[in-house]
């Protein structure tokens, strides 16, 4: 009996793709923290939109919570560390105030937005967030300010309505993992209207959200599906999904796993473009690559559009502990 021939079929793969270098300090700082201190290491909110990642750390002992008041009295001197989308101002100051000893893992990049903001309302501007809603990266952005110093747009239609405190004096930052276009869109709104409105110093998109969606825009057409590995709590694999349908993707969809891939309607012969969100590992893109290898006689073309080598140290406290792989 001869084996049938595996069908062909091309991925493009992105590159770069998945994990970023907050991502990749934030979770350094809970597995270093968890060397050094031992089990368990609390962790407010999801470390990186990733439960592929929280499993992980959890397995290690780690314990996430959502609010400070979840930890528990007699667990008063364990480290709890703070996620790399932020913190508005008053979480460390209930950490202070419960005598909480604190680990903050919040991107640089997101620190530097959160600069801007401030440097916009001691500059006695009216400070524009554009970003969504419910984000944790915006709460915390938020939150560097008192209430009311910061108006949220989200949309065009949002910048078109918008009736600001003090019109003459604005400044705008924007959360770090959205769309460039639709971004840049909002803001041409806003500039259109208010002139005098303050733009940041520097750009608020991050690297990693930039280079991430000009390699999936640049891949994406003449593909018939496009595969996001990404959660769909994470704001910037969300926007890939959007810059791949945009760029000409047949179809594009999330997936967490191998298992999510619609295989019945795959057949061969087609092309299919492959990412990863900033808080994706590379075990789940390996395994998608492997799920394809089982199926189809597979081509992989590496998309090369960036290089990045930004990396983000670990905080002082943690450095003299060795990070290895157990
Ligand atoms: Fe930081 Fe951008 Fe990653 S803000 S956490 S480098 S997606």
């Amino acid at each position: 009996m001869t084996a049938t021939a595996k069908p062909p079929l091309t991925i493009r793969l992105c590159e770069p793709r998945g994990f970023c270098a907050g991502v990749d300090r934030a979770i350094q700082i809970v597995v270093l923290a968890l060397k050094k201190y031992g089990a368990p290491v609390y962790v407010r909110h999801e470390i990186v939109h990733n439960r592929f990642v929280v499993q992980g750390l959890r397995e290690r002992g780690a314990v996430f919570i959502e609010e400070l008041h979840e930890i528990p009295a007699e667990h008063h001197d364990r480290p709890v560390v703070f996620s790399a989308h932020g913190v508005p101002k008053s979480v460390p100051e209930d950490a202070q105030a419960r005598n909480l000893f604190y680990l903050d893992a919040t991107c640089p990049l997101v620190s530097k937005v959160h600069k801007q903001a401030m440097r916009h309302q001691r500059q006695g501007r009216h400070v524009v967030l554009v970003g969504h809603a419910g984000h944790p990266e915006v709460i915390g952005t938020m939150g560097q300010l008192p209430e009311g110093a910061v108006s949220l747009i989200e949309t065009e239609q949002d910048a078109l309505s918008f009736v600001p405190p003090q019109p003459g004096d604005m400044g705008f930052v924007t959360q770090t993992t959205l769309s460039v276009s639709d971004t840049a869109g909002i803001i041409a709104r806003l500039q259109e209207r208010f002139p005098a409105i303050q733009a940041p110093s520097a750009e608020s998109i991050c690297y990693a959200t930039t280079n991430r969606q000009e390699a999936v825009k640049e891949t994406a057409a003449g593909t018939d599906l496009f595969l996001i590995v990404g959660a769909p709590n994470s704001s910037n694999s969300m926007r890939l999904v959007e810059v791949a349908r945009r760029a000409g993707a047949k179809q594009a969809m999330l997936v967490q796993r191998a298992s999510e891939i619609p295989w019945d309607m795959m057949i061969g012969g087609e092309v299919v473009g492959l990412s990863a969100g900033a808080s994706a590992p590379q075990i789940i893109v390996d395994e998608i690559v492997d799920a394809f290898n089982q199926r189809f006689a597979v081509s992989v073309d590496l998309a090369v559009t960036a290089v990045e080598d930004e990396n983000f140290p670990v905080l002082s406290v943690l450095r003299d502990m060795p990070l290895t792989a157990d």
